[in-house]
C-alpha cells in the first residue's frame, strides 16, 4: 500500500485513492475512480473540492497570499499594468517589449462594437441595471461572430479572447451612458486601457475628458487586483459553461451573470451602500452588533472570504490606493473612508470577527476608490466583470487546451420521492 495514498473504507471494503501534488499548496485526494465503486463524494459549495487543475493563479488563504503565474499581486499592482497582467495570465510569462507593444496594439484596435449592437442597447429600458445589459450584450456577441463557436480552433479562440478583452469595457461604458440617456462615446485609440474606459464613461460630444493619470492608474490597479482569483464562483461558471464547448461569448456572459450576485461581485456595491447607511463613526458599533446577531440577516459587506482566513492582500493594496486617490483629489477627510478605516479597526478587534477569521476583502475599499473616480455605484459590479474578463478568458482557454478534457457533470445526493405510479387527475 502506498503510504501517500488515502484509504477510504466503505462497507468494510478499503478503497485506495492516490494523492496528487500541486506545485504549491495542499495535495488533493484523487477521487475520480470512486464512481466505479458505486459511490460519490458530497461537497455542495465545493468546500473541500478542487474542481480542476490550473497553472494560472495561486491563493494561500491562511497566509493571505495571491500570485498570478507565480508573481505576487503586490509586485504586479505596483510595477505592471492591466494589459501586461492579461498577457501574463494568458501566456504564463511576462511579455518582452515587442510582445507587449503588439498585445496592447491588438486590444486597442478591437475596442469598437459592431454598429448593429447599438440597436440591442436601445431595446433596453433606460433604467436597466448595467449588469443586465452586460450579460445580454456579451452573450449576443456570439451572434455577431459566429465563427467563434469553433472552440477547437486555437486561432478562433485567440481572436475571441482579444475581442472580449477589448470590447467588454466599451459594453460596460455604454451600459452606463444608456442609463444616463447620453449618446455613446466611442473608444479612443490614443488612450490606454483604463484611461479609455474613463474617457468612454465621462466624455460627451460637447465636452472632452482628459483622464487624470493618477486616477487612471488607480483604476488600472483595480483591474489588476480583480483580474483573476482562481476557481471562484464566476470563473467556475465560465469553466462549467465552456466544458460543453459552448461559444466563448456565451461562457463569459454566464460568468458575468454569476458575478452579479451580492455574495460575489455585487459585494462592492453593497459595501459602499453599507458605509453610506452607517453614515457616521458613532453608528459603527450598532452595525457591528447587527452583523453578529444571526437573527438580523445582516452581514458586514466587504468582510469575510471563503478562501482568505487572513487579510485579503488585495484589500491592503486597495486601502493604500484609497489614500492615493483621495489625496490627489484633495478629499483627505472623505467621511466614508474614515468610517471604513474605523470599522475595519473595530471589527478586527472584535471576538466574533477574530474567531470566524473575518477580514476585509477587496470589495471593502474598492467602492470608495470607484466613487472618488466619479463612477456611480450601479457600475461597480460591471467594472469587476470588466476586470475579471481577462482571468475568465485565461481559465476558459486553459480548460480547453488541457488534454483529457471532460464535460463538467457533477453527481447529486438524491433526496426526492422514490418510484411511485402516476395517478390520473380525477383520482388525486
Ligand atoms: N459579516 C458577519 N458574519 C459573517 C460575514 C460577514 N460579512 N461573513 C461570514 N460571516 C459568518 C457567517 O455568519 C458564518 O457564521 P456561522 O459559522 O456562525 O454560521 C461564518 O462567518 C462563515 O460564513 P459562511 O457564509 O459560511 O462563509 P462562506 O465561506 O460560505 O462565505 C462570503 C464567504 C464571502 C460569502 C461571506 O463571508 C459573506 O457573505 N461576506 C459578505 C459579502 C462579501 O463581502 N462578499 C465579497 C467576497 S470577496 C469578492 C469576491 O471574491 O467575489
Amino acid at each position: 500500500m502506498n503510504p501517500r495514498n488515502a484509504t477510504l473504507s466503505i462497507d468494510g471494503k478499503p478503497i485506495e485513492l492516490p494523492t496528487l501534488d500541486g506545485s504549491l499548496g495542499p495535495a488533493v485526494v484523487d477521487t475520480r475512480t470512486l464512481g466505479s465503486h458505486g459511490c460519490y463524494t458530497y461537497d455542495p459549495g465545493f468546500l473541500s473540492t478542487a474542481s480542476c487543475s490550473s497553472g494560472i493563479t495561486y491563493i494561500d488563504g491562511e497566509q493571505g497570499l495571491l500570485y498570478y503565474r507565480g508573481y505576487p499581486i503586490e509586485q504586479l499592482a505596483e510595477k505592471s499594468d492591466c494589459l501586461e497582467v492579461a498577457y501574463l495570465l494568458w501566456h504564463g510569462e511576462l511579455p518582452d517589449a515587442a510582445q507587449k507593444r503588439a498585445f496592447d496594439q491588438l486590444v486597442t484596435h478591437h475596442t469598437m462594437l459592431h454598429d448593429q449592437m447599438l440597436s440591442l442597447f436601445k431595446g433596453f429600458r433606460r433604467d436597466a441595471h448595467p449588469m443586465a445589459v452586460m450579460v445580454s450584450i456579451i452573450g449576443a456577441m456570439a451572434a455577431f461572430y459566429p465563427e467563434s463557436s469553433d472552440v477547437t480552433d486555437a486561432q478562433q479562440r485567440g481572436i475571441s479572447m482579444f475581442r472580449l478583452l477589448a470590447k467588454v469595457p466599451t459594453v460596460a461604458a455604454w451600459s452606463y451612458k444608456y442609463n444616463q440617456g447620453m449618446p455613446f462615446t466611442y473608444p479612443q485609440n490614443r488612450l490606454g486601457y483604463a484611461e479609455n474606459f474613463l474617457y468612454m464613461l465621462h466624455a460627451t460630444p460637447c465636452e472632452d475628458y482628459v483622464p487624470n493619470p493618477t486616477l487612471a492608474r488607480a483604476l488600472d490597479r483595480i483591474f489588476i487586483l480583480h483580474a483573476d482569483h482562481e476557481q471562484n464562483a464566476s470563473t467556475s461558471t465560465v469553466r462549467m459553461a465552456g466544458s460543453s464547448y459552448a461559444n466563448p461569448f456565451a461562457c463569459i456572459a454566464a460568468g458575468t451573470a454569476c458575478l452579479w450576485g451580492p455574495l460575489h461581485g455585487g459585494a462592492n456595491e453593497s459595501a459602499l451602500a453599507m458605509l453610506e447607511e452607517i453614515g457616521d463613526i458613532s453608528r459603527i458599533g450598532e452595525f457591528v452588533n447587527r452583523a453578529k446577531d444571526k437573527t438580523s440577516g445582516f452581514r458586514l459587506m466587504g468582510f469575510g472570504h471563503r478562501v482568505y482566513k487572513n487579510m485579503d492582500p488585495r484589500a491592503a493594496i486597495m486601502r493604500q490606493t484609497c489614500h492615493e486617490v483621495l489625496d490627489e483629489l484633495g478629499l483627505h477627510d472623505d467621511p466614508l473612508f474614515k468610517i471604513a478605516l474605523k470599522l475595519e479597526k473595530i471589527a478586527l478587534e472584535d471576538d466574533y470577527f477574530i474567531e470566524k477569521r473575518l477580514y476585509p476583502n477587496v470589495d471593502f475599499y474598492s467602492g470608495i476608490v470607484l466613487r472618488a473616480l466619479g463612477i456611480p455605484t450601479s457600475m461597480f459590479t460591471a467594472i469587476f466583470a470588466l476586470a475579471r474578463t481577462a482571468g475568465w478568458i485565461a481559465q476558459w482557454n486553459e480548460m480547453i487546451e488541457t488534454p483529457g478534457h471532460k464535460i463538467a457533470r457533477p453527481r447529486q445526493l438524491y433526496t426526492g420521492p422514490q418510484r411511485r405510479e402516476f395517478v390520473g387527475i380525477g383520482e388525486r
